[in-house]
């Protein structure tokens, strides 16, 4: 059989990602890895989820829990993210809210919603891997999302025209962006907004992380800013992904978009058609769980990786050769590394496995136009702090030896 002869075109675009084949070395005791971006599973509430999933087959629900049931998502879920939603100046109704099989699958449905081959997709560079397999399938071209920059909305436009495209949509990590770390500020968010309705286009905003804040000051989402200005969701272009993967479980499977019913509403349709909806017993359990101490949950998870980060940062300053510069988040789980420009970050990979154990991820997989090969992306959120110390340690010796 000559598979490639089989595949659809779109198939060429998909590629292994680094990360998932990095996400192997974790299993290996003598590796220190801020490879994988993920949650640290001691944080888990796993005894809530327990008693949660206890109680629904207790409490006679488990004939709706076991059924089919609609792809919109669990009623009672989407009431409580309305709630959340409304507290980060989104008020919106449950008709605004799909849920989602994490906040990848919105990503995907988004890609497969708005692009048609050689749109073009506006994204930051670097920017989260996972949203380019995404999007890749619907075989976009890119350019360039520059926060805060002076690229006018007529200059995109004809870039695009030029290509014989058309700008869809603008797609950002705002919070604690993965992989930089970084935030959008007000400022940022205002000034995307005025470009997406300048060019008539989408705003996907990724807010994966937005809960995980150690410090600085809450900037509002952009859907909130954009509601300031509008009025009413109805009236805005922006579609908030949310997720509860960083806070409550990954391995759940749960996340959601909120928007305009109406785009909601083909995003529905999507779902039907794609896996008809998410996991009853799943929504169910992560409602329990949501409504009796999702706050708290937050709290302790802030508090251990901020930890984590001054750790980090405060080891980077100690251990880094010059002419390496470095990220200060104010969240999340990502440190992101600028090394001097005649060196590169999957190399130094290799030489790291092999010499100091240490694992992370070759920032090159981020750019959607192939550059950033001087740049690594640290994850601060599996380690202890002593283990982090020793991991920069190492890290600073190899690149200063490099
Ligand atoms: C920026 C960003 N968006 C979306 C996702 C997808 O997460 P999930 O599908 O678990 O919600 C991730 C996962 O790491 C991420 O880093």
């Amino acid at each position: 059989m000559d598979w490639e002869n089989a595949f659809a075109s779109r198939a060429g675009r998909m590629k292994a990602s680094e990360i998932r084949e990095l996400l192997k070395l974790l299993d290996r005791p003598e590796i220190i890895s801020f490879a994988g971006g993920i949650p640290d599973p001691d944080l888990f509430p796993a005894e809530a989820f327990r008693k949660a999933m206890n109680d629904i087959f207790a409490e006679g629900r488990a004939e709706a829990a076991l059924q089919y049931s609609i792809s919109e998502g669990y009623v009672p879920l989407r009431q409580w993210i309305a709630a959340q939603m409304a507290a980060l100046g989104i008020p919106c109704g449950i008709d605004n809210i799909v849920i989602t099989s994490g906040s990848q699958q919105a990503l995907d449905y988004l890609g497969k919603l708005m692009l048609s081959p050689g749109d073009t997709a506006l994204v930051t560079w670097p920017t989260y891997l996972g949203a380019l397999g995404a999007f890749n399938a619907y075989e976009p071209r890119y350019d360039r999302l520059i926060a805060n920059g002076n690229r006018s909305a007529a200059d995109y436009a004809e870039a695009a025209s030029k290509a014989g495209s058309k700008v869809k949509f603008a797609y950002m990590s705002v919070d604690f962006a993965n992989p930089t770390g970084e935030t959008f500020n007000r400022q940022a968010r205002e000034a995307i907004l005025d470009l997406a309705d300048r060019l008539d286009i989408a705003v996907i905003e990724d807010a994966a992380y937005q809960a995980l804040r150690y410090d600085g000051e809450t900037i509002p989402p952009v859907l909130a800013l954009e509601i300031a200005r509008k009025g009413d969701i109805e009236k805005c272009r922006t579609l908030y992904c949310g997720s509860f993967s960083k806070t409550l479980a990954p391995g759940l499977r749960t996340g959601w978009v909120c928007g305009a019913s109406e785009a909601i509403r083909k995003l529905v349709l999507l779902k039907q058609a794609g896996d008809l909806h998410n996991s009853t017993l799943n929504q169910m359990a992560i409602h329990s769980v949501a409504e009796a101490q999702f706050g708290a949950q937050v709290k302790k998870i802030r508090a251990a990786y901020s930890a984590r980060r001054d750790a980090m940062l405060k080891a980077l300053k100690r251990h880094m050769p010059k002419g390496v510069q470095w990220t200060h988040p104010e969240g999340g789980m990502f440190v992101w590394i600028t090394l001097p420009s005649r060196m590169n970050g999957a190399a130094l990979l290799a030489r790291s496995l092999e010499t100091e154990k240490v694992a992370f991820v070759p920032g090159g997989a981020f750019f959607a136009d192939g550059s950033g090969a001087n740049t690594i992306r640290l994850s601060f959120s599996r380690a202890d702090e002593r283990t982090i110390e020793e991991g920069i340690a190492r890290l600073g010796r190899l690149i200063a030896a490099a």
